[in-house]
């Protein structure tokens, strides 16, 4: 039987703001994220502004990018700021023990992730060594960045960077479960609030503290105790909690292959992926106990699909291609993201570039944006767009153990005034008949785009960087104030209405 949905899109009900930040990057120093993928040097051949890669800056500006999360993940438990600043002739150069065993130069410091930060118009939501670093360290990195005044501020200066920057988030540690430090939930909550304490910025501006959180939730187990914990014991300290959360189609051993996989791994990590609803779903339940008001928020800083690593790569870098079925998760997870609005205000892409499921591909001089990019870009009406909730009674896609829902959809009415729907047909064989009905709203006119492939291994490639790419869609017609869409098979689709 065909797929089919019905929508019944309530936008005489809007809900909460989107927040723009739930588009947020993660950009740690693993593998070629940082180095070769935004960072080349001055002195390199590849077109570069100050040092940072000129094709990737302009990539990310499309994309409007709204924060960046760095310097980790796993690296930031171990990252001493001080060995980032100054001339880079003089930094010292350490092993990045996390990943690969490789060199690490500390050329890309506090003033370049700062700079990028401002080049791509982001914010900066910088995660603290809470693991092998001390409070004091963490304090003093926080007043060279944010102090207008004082003896870090005139090494800044000295530095290059008079103005005090704006530091909108930082990350209280990272995984203190395990890379950040191996702490039980109690432990890592008392860590949290002592930290927290010394997180000092000047009067009139605000950073926001986000506690790391907790373990990976994996499929089909989830660990709510350690935010139990650290919602009893720290949420005076927070602002929020973090929540990983990663799509490892094949477990946390055998991943499975990025681009070679069958209709059964595709179904399977579809579901999985949308296991990310429930995990916020349990998170949510145990904020809303100690925090009723819903001023704490849902920081999701890791998401995406981990694969096994490119054949041929280092293992330690965690690269990996990107095809029609990561745009997928990408949709998904994004959908999941804005019905959760009231909480989840900041989510964090693993990784924006070269590492896991990345927006960009660098190799050398070349690059080419995957198809999780092109979502990103699709999505954009999304930022700061009002939630439109949508009541969504959708057939199911089968395959083998797997059952899930065939469509689906969320709704926003944007800062432009516009109308967007995102629909999502996860058949990767038939088309999906949708029908919407649109309360509260009179609409004239609809426009969309789609992004689809052949194959559902369709992936880009330096030489064939325009294999999956957004095109304009023709299938979605207004009638009689209803809204009837014919959704290609294993296809995103971003309306307009006006
Ligand atoms: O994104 C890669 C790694 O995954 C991060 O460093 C760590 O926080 C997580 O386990």
């Amino acid at each position: 039987q065909a797929p089919s949905a019905s929508l019944a899109i309530q936008a005489d009900r809007p809900g909460p703001k989107i927040d723009r930040r739930i588009f947020g990057q993660f950009a740690e120093h693993l593998g070629t994220g940082i180095y070769d993928g935004v960072w080349v040097g001055p002195k390199s051949k590849i077109p570069n502004t100050r040092g940072y890669r000129n094709d990737v800056v302009a990539a990310l500006k499309e994309l409007k990018v709204p924060v960046v999360r760095w310097p980790g993940g796993c690296f930031a438990d171990e990252y001493h700021w001080r060995e980032g600043i100054g001339p880079r002739n003089k930094r010292p150069v350490k092993i990045n023990t996390n990943w690969g065993g490789v060199t690490e130069d500390n050329a890309f410091g506090t003033h370049e992730f700062m700079d990028f930060a401002e080049m791509i118009g982001a914010e900066a939501y910088i995660s603290g060594n809470v693991g092998n670093g001390t409070p004091a360290e963490m304090a003093e990195w926080i007043e060279y960045i944010t102090a207008p005044a004082g003896s870090l501020a005139d090494l800044r200066a000295k530095n290059g960077r008079k103005q005090p920057w704006k530091l909108e988030w930082f990350g209280i540690g990272n995984e203190l479960w395990g890379c950040g430090g191996n702490m039980r939930p109690e432990y890592a909550a008392d860590v949290t609030k002592r930290y927290s304490t010394f997180i000092k910025v000047p009067a009139g501006t605000k950073t926001m503290r986000i506690a790391s959180g907790a373990s990976h939730n994996m499929w089909p187990w989830a660990e709510y105790n350690w935010t139990e914990v650290m919602m009893r014991e720290a949420a005076d300290q927070i602002d929020g909690t973090g929540v990983h959360y990663y799509t490892f189609p094949g477990g946390m051993e055998t991943k499975g292959s990025a681009t070679e996989f069958d209709e059964e791994a595709w179904a399977r990590t579809i579901a999985k992926t949308i296991r990310m609803d429930e995990y916020i779903t349990g998170h949510e339940k145990i904020m809303d106990k100690y925090d009723p008001q819903k001023k704490k928020i849902i920081a999701v800083d890791e998401w995406g699909a981990w694969h096994d690593p490119a054949p041929g790569s280092n293992p330690g870098f965690l690269q990996q291609q990107n095809t029609l079925r990561d745009a997928m998760v990408a949709a998904l997870n994004i959908n999941i993201f804005t019905r959760h609005a009231e909480r989840v205000k900041l989510a964090n892409i693993a990784q924006m570039i070269n590492v896991l499921q990345a927006m960009i591909l660098t190799d050398g001089p070349k690059m080419t944006l995957t198809p999780t990019y092109h979502v990103f870009e699709m999505y954009k009406p999304f930022q700061d767009a009002v939630l439109l909730p949508v009541d969504l009674k959708s057939s199911w896609y089968h395959k083998d153990q797997w059952a899930i829902r065939a469509v689906d959809a969320t709704a926003a009415r944007g800062v432009d005034g516009k109308t967007y729907v995102a629909l999502v047909n996860v058949d990767p064989n038939q088309p999906a008949s949708v029908t919407a009905n649109l309360a509260g709203l009179t609409a004239t006119r609809v426009s969309g785009r789609v992004l689809s492939a052949p194959t559902m291994q369709a992936h880009n490639t330096f030489d064939q960087p325009n294999a999956v790419r957004p095109a304009a869609f023709n299938g979605a017609q207004l009638s009689g104030g209803a809204l009837n869409v014919t959704l290609p098979a294993k296809s995103v689709v971003v309306l307009t209405l006006e």
